[in-house]
């Protein structure tokens, strides 16, 4: 399995380029093959494991899915299969987005329980509330989730869950009315950057959504949508995880293709601790003329700070001065980057859902273990300001949401290495 090896202590300089955005491109993808009456052709969609997977899905499903040079052609399925298996579904949870737009599109979905997975409990509840508003009924055995409706009805819907909106189940659920007849609304819709770029695709494609980016989304059901051509926004993640890269170590980094409106919580939190952020038209330059300072953050749906930041911010404030607290409100148990954190020399304590950040003046590198694509990302950028040598294990988390991430730091200064 592959490791990444880092020796720290590099000060990263240069220019670093955001690929697409992971979250966006795969409901788009399925929107495409599911959805659509023709091919579709989808630009900047990121070279990743989870793309690679749902690839695997949509072929499954009768779809054709081709992927070169950032660019994926899709042929929509046949109209055959209906059924998502669980060895598909249990490597990547977005596989579930496919149950809103099975049912719409064939009237019957058959597709396996996601299950929990290592940032805690993932429920489904408001995805199937939703398509059962729809007027879908679903009965869950053996594993699998099954959806039948012979139309789907348009109807009004709130889905707030207790942590807020849910990104998955708007998607799911936007995808399926897009299809249903007559006019939909979600209350409590999620309006994170790649919920309003699945939309925004969606009208590519003919659907008639209205209130996109707020959170009640008006859909009125078309018969039918055709293929389109369409570019996938800039990875806000990854955008956030070179900002917090810079600033960590004490760098001066462009990071070129970052979208100041989709970072709006973490340039935020990041000026409130000392960072400089030089925003140009294509991008921020990012560097720490002065000493950091301690912050308090809580994760929150968009606009709030994302809680796929969370992991990242806790590694900047591990070595900023003072006392920082980071609470989590969305995935209330995601905090297993921090023992390897603390291994590395943090001292940070979780109390229920937050973390208490004692900054330390500096870590040491260690053999660690990524434990989910969020926590691999800050033990890199924790083995980059470390003194000596990281290894960071199970790199097949990170590869599920971060293109050539080694290439992308080195290009930067970092000293980075894949085993
Ligand atoms: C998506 C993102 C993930 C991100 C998360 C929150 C994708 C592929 N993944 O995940 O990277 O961390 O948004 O921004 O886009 N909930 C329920 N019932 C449900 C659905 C969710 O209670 O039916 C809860 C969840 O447990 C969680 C919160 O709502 O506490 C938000 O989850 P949700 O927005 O649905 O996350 P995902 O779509 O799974």
């Amino acid at each position: 399995m592959d490791r990444l090896v880092i020796n720290g202590g590099k000060r990263l300089e240069g220019t670093v380029s955001v690929s697409g955005s992971k979250n966006a491109a795969l409901p788009i993808a399925i929107a495409a093959a599911i959805l659509a009456d023709g091919a579709s052709v989808i630009h900047n969609v990121p070279n990743l494991r989870d793309v690679e997977t749902l690839c695997g899905v949509l072929e499954t499903l009768g779809a054709t899915a081709k992927y070169k040079n950032a660019t994926l052609h899709i042929k929509p399925i046949n109209r055959m299969a209906y059924e998502a298996p669980y060895d598909l579904v249990r490597k990547m949870r977005a596989s579930v987005y496919v149950l809103g737009p099975l049912v719409a599109r064939l009237g019957k979905a058959k597709v396996a329980f996601p299950g929990g997975c290592s940032i805690g409990p993932r429920p489904i509840d408001l995805h199937l509330k939703g398509l059962e508003c729809l007027g879908a009924r679903i009965t869950v055995e053996g594993g699998y989730i099954t959806a039948e409706a012979d139309r789907l009805i348009g109807a009004k819907m709130n889905l707030k869950g207790r942590y807020g909106p849910s990104v998955g189940a708007t998607a799911n659920v936007m995808m399926a009315a897009a299809l249903a007849e007559g006019a939909t609304t979600i209350r409590n819709a999620a309006r994170e950057p790649h919920i309003v770029d699945l939309a925004n695709f969606l009208n590519a494609l003919g659907a008639e959504i209205q209130g996109v980016g707020t959170p009640v989304l008006k859909i009125h059901g078309v018969k039918q949508l055709r293929g389109t051509e369409y570019t996938v926004i800039p990875d806000d993640i990854e955008t956030g995880t070179f900002m917090v890269a810079s600033a960590i170590t004490n760098g001066d980094v462009f990071v070129q293709n970052a979208l100041r409106d989709h970072l709006g919580a973490v340039s935020d939190k990041l000026l409130e601790a000392g960072v400089q952020l030089d925003w140009e038209e294509n991008g921020v330059r990012v560097t720490t003329p002065r000493q950091l300072a301690a912050i308090d953050v809580n994760t929150e749906a968009f606009p709030g700070f994302p809680t796929d930041m969370q992991a990242q911010i806790i590694g900047l404030l591990s070595v900023t001065p003072g006392i920082s607290t980071v609470t989590e409100t969305i995935h209330t148990d995601r905090f297993m980057h921090v023992s390897e954190l603390n291994r590395m020399g943090a001292n940070i304590d979780i109390e229920g859902n937050r973390a208490i950040i004692r900054g330390v003046d500096k870590l040491s590198g260690a053999p660690v273990m990524a434990s989910d694509l969020r926590a691999g990302a800050v033990l890199v950028l924790a083995g980059m300001v470390a003194k000596g040598e990281t290894v960071v294990a199970r790199v097949y988390h990170i590869d599920r949401g971060y293109e050539s991430i080694e290439t992308k730091l080195a290009n930067v200064g970092a000293d980075i290495v894949r085993l």
